[in-house]
């Protein structure tokens, strides 16, 4: 009795102590809950929310997004609200909603989904926002300056050559190999030597564990953002997941603030960078030498270069050439086109590849962008809403989240004609015309836009052109049976799995 007592007086004071916080709570709540009845979703339930109902297995979950978008799509709603447990998620449908959202200067903030990243990616230009994103961007946009971009070019050419010793030993072969890991590596050793002047020859060192860290980090990330119950830690932990998260970001981050340091040092030593006009200085190396005319630390530094530009820059380009090379393995005749094209410029030689050289490789250009279209390296992003926004006739609350899906995007027949095509004439200046700017955005568009999209074309060109110079590569493997998956990245749920032969030219 005397405990029944004390337990009411005590809930009592608590409910007291903390009313303020519950009121506002409840209202935040019910603010929430009117403005999301108004936008069609899949049916979802109280706290588990539209959870309950999805796919376990990532491949059936895909097909199951792609059927939630194309069912609200077909209904003519241009917003579609999943719940992830209490959470709600507003997924955007419509490239006039998209352009709304993207081009606003106050929806620049990163979802929720992002968090899980956070001891990852830091808080650097990817991940933060208002004053300090805005400076960061200011700050880093000149180090992507197409004569910088020009400066790496000798290394995406010497990279790509490694890349093809590296592929010689399946000349002819009758079984087919998965070429994914060594168009990675090879990605991996570009980053590292352009953003920090190193080289860690990933393509020659099979093994590297930085690859395998950031693929296994990629995928926990991907499993936190939708099973909401690994949002609380004990059951990040009990499930392991936890502490394999924690060991990949370890290796990671020692390994990238190793060079860093030993950049800073180097700096410090000599006093400054001694001239030398024949070699692009490396990201780091700017940031470095920019460091005190800016106002940055060298904490700044570290979380600036490294790991965003690592994270984003190695993997969604690898993805690029990947999904490229696949399409391609799978459209003969757009592959023969390309080749006729490469052989105009190239030849029979076997010389270097110049900037000048990628301007002309106009059809290359657009097998790349249309590979972007059917598997956008990433598949979608997020935004959180700070306070309440009035967009085309909707109210989104504060503390929902907006998915913008170019994976949903690029599917929807109103825009992109029998959109599971591969068509690289879509991007044909004629065919262009009068299309909406943001039904295709692969590099997302706006403030917030991909900074390394003009490095990823020019990376991906010079890779994909040493390639198809050299092979003709095809694919007993059905397209369909290789899905995919939608993580940070989209990866492959096959890998790919190839077969490739020397040209003879
Ligand atoms: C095919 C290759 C690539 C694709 C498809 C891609 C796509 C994207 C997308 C969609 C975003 C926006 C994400 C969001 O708003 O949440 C983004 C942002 C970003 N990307 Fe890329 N990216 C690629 C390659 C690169 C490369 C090569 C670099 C650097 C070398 C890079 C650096 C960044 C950075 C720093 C941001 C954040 C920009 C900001 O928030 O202001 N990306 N990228």
């Amino acid at each position: 009795m005397h405990i029944a007592i004390y337990i009411l007086i005590l809930t009592i004071l608590l409910v007291l102590f903390y009313s303020k916080q519950l009121i506002a709570f409840i209202k935040h709540r019910r603010n929430l809950l009117k403005h999301m009845s108004k936008i069609p979703g899949p049916h979802a339930i109280p706290l588990l929310g539209t959870t309950y109902q999805m796919k376990w297995r990532t491949r059936d979950l895909l097909l199951q997004m792609r059927g939630w978008g194309v069912e609200f799509q077909n209904k003519g709603y241009e917003l579609v609200v999943l719940w992830l447990g209490p959470h709600p998620s507003v997924v955007v449908i419509s490239p006039d909603i998209a352009r709304a959202i993207l081009e606003s200067n106050d929806i620049i903030t990163k979802g929720p989904e992002y968090d899980i990243l956070m001891p990852w990616l830091g808080t650097g230009l990817l991940i933060s926002t208002g004053e300090k994103w805005r400076s960061r961007r200011k700050m880093i946009t000149p180090t992507f300056h197409f004569n910088i971009l020009n400066g790496f070019q000798a290394v995406f050419d010497h990279q790509a050559r490694i890349m093809m010793e590296q592929l010689e030993t399946y000349d002819g072969k009758r079984e087919h190999f998965d070429i994914f890991p060594y168009i990675k590596r090879c990605a991996l050793d570009i980053i590292c030597e352009t953003a920090m002047g190193i080289t860690v020859s990933a393509q020659t060192d099979h093994n590297n564990p930085y690859v395998q860290a950031v693929q296994s980090l990629n995928i926990l990330a991907f499993n936190y953002q939708r099973r909401p119950w690994l949002w609380l830690k004990p059951i990040w932990y009990a499930t392991g997941n936890g502490y394999e998260y924690d060991a990949s970001i370890k290796t990671v981050s020692d390994f990238t603030i190793k060079v860093i340091n030993e950049r800073i040092r180097d700096f410090e030593q000599l006093g400054g960078w001694p001239e030398d006009n024949t070699k692009q200085r490396p990201f780091l190396d700017m940031l470095i030498e920019i460091r005190k005319e800016k106002g940055l630390t060298y904490e700044d530094i570290r979380e600036e270069n490294v790991c965003p530009i690592h994270h984003t820059s190695h993997d969604t380009t690898a993805a690029g050439m990947g999904w490229t090379t696949w399409c391609l393995a799978h459209n003969m005749k757009c592959q023969r086109k390309l080749q006729e094209e490469l052989d105009e410029v190239f030849g029979n030689s076997d010389r270097e590849i110049t900037v000048d050289d990628l301007k002309k490789l106009k059809y290359l250009e657009r097998c790349i962008k249309e590979a972007l279209r059917l598997r956008p390296s990433v598949p979608h992003f997020a935004r959180k809403v700070e306070k309440d926004v009035e967009i085309n006739g909707y109210t989104l609350p504060k503390g929902c989240s907006i998915i913008i899906s170019p994976m949903l995007m690029h599917f929807n027949s109103r825009f992109h004609e029998n959109p599971e095509n591969y068509d690289p004439d879509r991007f044909l200046e004629d065919n262009l015309a009068g299309k909406h700017p943001y039904s295709y955005i692969p590099f997302s568009a706006g403030p917030r836009n991909c900074i390394g999209q003009k490095f990823a074309i020019q990376e991906e060109k010079t890779i994909l052109a040493t390639l198809f110079r050299k092979y003709t590569v095809t694919t007993h493997i059905p397209y369909t049976d290789n899905l995919p998956l939608p993580e940070i990245i989209n990866r492959p749920s096959n890998g790919f799995p190839v077969l490739i032969k020397k040209r003879n030219i």
